[in-house]
């Protein structure tokens, strides 16, 4: 494939949107902004679409994909809602909907078992970005979309980042620019109970904070191990090529000779220990100053891109505090930071 980028600005709004449902329609696979990350979409209906999102990702056929609705009306198509979590759902949906919450539910027998992974539940979420919901309502079809990246890398927050991921391997990139959260999507599961708020099993942390999600119902982590994992939450995950370590407070850190060692840091030169600890080669700030989580989200996989091009022997990450999106950030941290299968 020639990949070719189409600029969804004004003028190429149209163009962009004809050609991206064009190839949808055709079983293409296209990759599409959306508030977090940018996605590589395909007809969720077409299963032959679908694999070839397996096939440009190199992705594992047991990392099943989430699948976005374009209203709620379509709801119903992808996923059968039990009527004890129906109320619940609604009340989600009204308050998170469009956004960056995927939900857990078991799924409708028209949804292709390759989206699912043959799981009897898919996960589901309406993407509040603009250009793919327009996309998804004229396409008139669910539309299956993991991250646009290789498997096990950092998620795409730009279409060059797309570009560095997938060139020649998909016939598309609708660029819409920057994303908005820069992480992916808060995963739940809900558990109902009798005469009490649902449970709500947070399987990935994301850009919906358990602060937000509190209100309607009571928040459980899913432990490592347990079965009910999301598959595709392995340990290691989000990593750069050059070697990464989250390290919790700086007398965990000591440099070897001759190295050269890069430093993730939260807030940059006025940030203290970590920035004054070492003499780093680099020093790139997630929220330069201020400090501000929403900023550090949206910067953290950009960062983490450019870090990785500079040829550093290893780069540092400095953790950030564990309130709010900083849960969700410290999560990628962590895998980033995590072994990679191959390297054990
Ligand atoms: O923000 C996002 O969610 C982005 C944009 C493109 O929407 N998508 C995204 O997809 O991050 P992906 O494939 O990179 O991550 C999807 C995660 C995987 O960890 C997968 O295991 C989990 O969702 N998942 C999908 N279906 C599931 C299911 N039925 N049960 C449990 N986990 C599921
Ligand atoms: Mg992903």
């Amino acid at each position: 494939f020639e990949t070719k980028i189409i600029e969804a600005t004004d003028d190429g709004m149209k163009e962009a949107q004809n050609e991206a449902v064009n190839l949808l329609q055709n079983g293409e696979i296209v990759a599409l902004p959306t508030e977090t990350v940018y996605g590589l979409a395909a007809d969720a209906f077409n299963p032959e679409a679908v694999a070839k999102i397996f096939a440009a990702k190199e992705r594992p056929d047991f990392d099943p994909l989430i699948v976005h609705i374009a209203t709620l009306k379509d709801l119903k198509r992808v996923a059968i809602v039990p009527e004890d979590i129906q109320e619940t759902v609604n009340k989600l949906a009204n308050e998170f909907w469009p956004g960056p919450l995927t939900i857990i539910l078991p799924k409708t027998p028209e949804i292709p078992d390759l989206v699912t992974s043959g799981l009897p539940t898919v996960a589901v979420r309406q993407s509040g970005h603009p250009i793919f919901r327009a996309i998804n309502q004229a396409l008139g079809q669910p539309i299956a979309a993991p991250s646009a990246n290789r498997f096990g890398r950092i998620s795409p927050t730009s279409a060059a980042a797309v570009m560095k991921e997938l060139e020649g391997r998909i016939p598309l990139i609708v660029d819409a620019g920057a994303c908005n959260e820069g992480l992916e999507s808060t995963i739940i599961r809900i558990e109902p109970r009798e005469g009490k708020k649902p449970i709500f099993y947070i399987h990935r942390a994301g850009p919906i904070t358990k602060e937000q999600l509190q209100k309607f119902g009571k928040i459980e982590k899913v432990k490592p191990g347990d079965k009910l994992q999301a598959p595709g939450q392995l340990e290691s995950h989000y990593a750069p090529l050059t070697p990464f370590r989250l390290i919790e407070k700086p007398s965990d850190f000591i440099p070897e000779e001759g190295k050269t060692y890069g430093l993730l840091s939260y807030k940059g030169e006025e940030g203290g220990e970590f920035v004054r600890m070492h003499e780093w080669d680099s020093v790139v700030a997630l929220s330069p100053g201020s400090g501000k989580l929403a900023e550090a989200a949206i910067r953290l996989f950009y960062v983490m891109r450019e870090m990785d091009e500079m040829g550093l022997d290893e780069i540092i990450a400095e953790p950030v505090s564990e309130t709010g999106l900083g849960v969700a950030i410290m999560d990628r941290l962590r895998r980033a930071s995590a072994k990679h299968p191959a390297q054990q």
